[in-house]
């Protein structure tokens, strides 16, 4: 593949008004459960980025007609939860970690078999995370070494209800087991150690099926197998992990007054604004409504001296997918922030504890990784060289970065930005962002 670079200009500034492009978890999940619902479902606001574009090629080539996206709008003809026929090929998630896990589950109920792979960077990562749970459950799925992928799935297998506890807390993981579950006999449930984004339980009950959550904080979520799905309309909200560059960026660069509409603020995926607030981010809410079951905004960011922190652990999990930006955030910030707890990172689209760190080293800041972390002392940003590994989040991060620099960022391997971010330089330089 061609190296696509990012090269940034410093000292802009962020201004005016921008709608990013929408949720991606909900972009996937509108697709899955679209595909399987009687009748047919309207989605507005779809993300069209690489990701959930190889979720929808998927389920076309499991039979189920899809038209778009046409202006971010996609109609999905679904089959009903038995309706989904062998695909000829393997199937592909490219790049994409969520696209994979959520469909092993799906396809651990179905009478066929199929395969699922993807790109160098999924084809590293770990998927015994979820075939421990499906197996429990009867799934029969056969992975390369060390529970990577491709997966090969076994169809015809008869599912059954478990109760699972899980070790680590990933929304991927619940979402695969409860998917799968909708195959089962009996009750599914699954106890989470921690919170994590519940866009799988809303849009299950969006489309009718009932599921309950009990327990502190509802960590203990379950469902009945055997019910169905019925069409609905969803509007995707714009995705909080990617106004999270932007909510940084206008943080760090003076003079900088920003405003990211219709954003999705669902609590499980809100922990980069109480990260940023922590770090005396001058950030306010406004317009805020329910759409679809999900809390939207409008996320209105003025610039701020921001201070180091301890990022408190408990939010960790609610700002996952954020943390390369907030890593830049915390070299702009006086003193030293500390991250722990984040031990997931390292099985990211690339490391982003140790890429993050390499990149911010070569900018000129002292980052030091830890084993389940990083800790950042602010400094004077410079002109560097980065590689991004491929990461869509840690080529933004760094062109976030390059508003505080005192010279040119050169950022390589940035071509997947589109499976998160389609037209990510054009809006972001429509608002300041000095970046080519
Ligand atoms: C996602 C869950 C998160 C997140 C990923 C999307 C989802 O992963 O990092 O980008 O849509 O369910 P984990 O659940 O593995 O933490």
């Amino acid at each position: 593949m061609s190296n696509i670079q990012f090269k940034t200009t410093p000292n802009g500034n962020l201004k005016g008004t921008l709608r990013v492009p929408g949720d991606k978890s909900m972009s996937h999940r509108s697709i899955m459960l679209g595909s399987l619902a009687e009748g047919t479902t309207h989605v507005t606001g779809f993300l069209t980025g690489e990701d959930c574009i190889a979720t929808m090629n998927a389920f076309r080539a499991m039979g189920v007609e899809i038209d778009g996206p046409h202006d971010k709008s996609v109609t999905i003809h679904g089959v009903g939860m038995n309706g989904l026929t062998a695909p000829i090929d393997d199937l592909d998630m490219g790049n994409s970690g969520t696209a994979m896990r959520l469909l092993t589950g799906l396809l651990a109920g179905q009478s066929f078999d199929s395969t699922l792979m993807g790109d160098k960077s999924l084809s590293t990562r770990p998927m015994n995370r979820i075939t421990k749970p499906l197996a429990m459950m009867g799934a029969k799925i056969g992975t390369e070494e060390g529970g990577r992928p491709p997966l090969k799935i076994k169809g015809g297998s008869k599912l059954k209800g478990i109760h699972y506890d899980m070790p680590i807390a990933s929304a991927q993981v619940k979402s695969a087991v409860l998917l799968a579950g909708l195959y089962a006999t009996g009750k599914t449930s699954v106890i989470e150690p921690g919170i994590t984004r519940d866009h799988s339980e809303r849009m299950l009950r969006g489309f009718g099926y009932d599921v309950t959550t009990a327990g502190e904080h509802g960590k203990h979520i379950s469902l009945q197998g055997g019910g169905k799905l019925t069409a609905c309309n969803i509007d995707v909200p714009a995705d909080i992990s990617s106004a999270a560059f932007f909510m940084v960026g206008a943080s760090i660069a003076e003079n900088s007054d920003l405003t990211l509409e219709h954003v999705g603020i669902n609590p499980t995926r809100t922990g980069v604004i109480d990260i940023l607030k922590l770090m005396g981010a001058d950030i306010t809410l406004s317009n805020q409504k329910e759409v679809g079951g999900e809390p939207v905004a409008d996320i209105r960011i003025r610039s701020a001296q921001l201070n180091g922190i301890k990022i408190p652990e408990e939010l960790v999990p609610l700002a996952i997918d954020e943390f390369p930006v907030i890593f830049v955030a915390a070299a702009c910030a006086t003193g030293e922030t500390v991250l722990t707890g984040a031990e997931e990172l390292r099985v990211k689209e690339s490391d982003r504890i140790q890429v993050m760190a390499d990149g911010l080293n070569a900018c000129g800041i002292d980052a030091q990784a830890t084993p389940d972390g990083i800790i950042i002392q602010s400094g004077q940003l410079t002109a560097g060289e980065v590689d991004s590994h491929g990461d869509h989040r840690i080529a933004m991060a760094f062109s976030i970065a390059g508003l505080r620099a005192n010279g040119e960022i050169t950022i390589n391997d940035c071509a997947n930005v589109n499976t998160s971010f389609p037209d990510f330089i054009e809006l972001a330089s429509g608002v300041g962002l000095g970046i080519s």
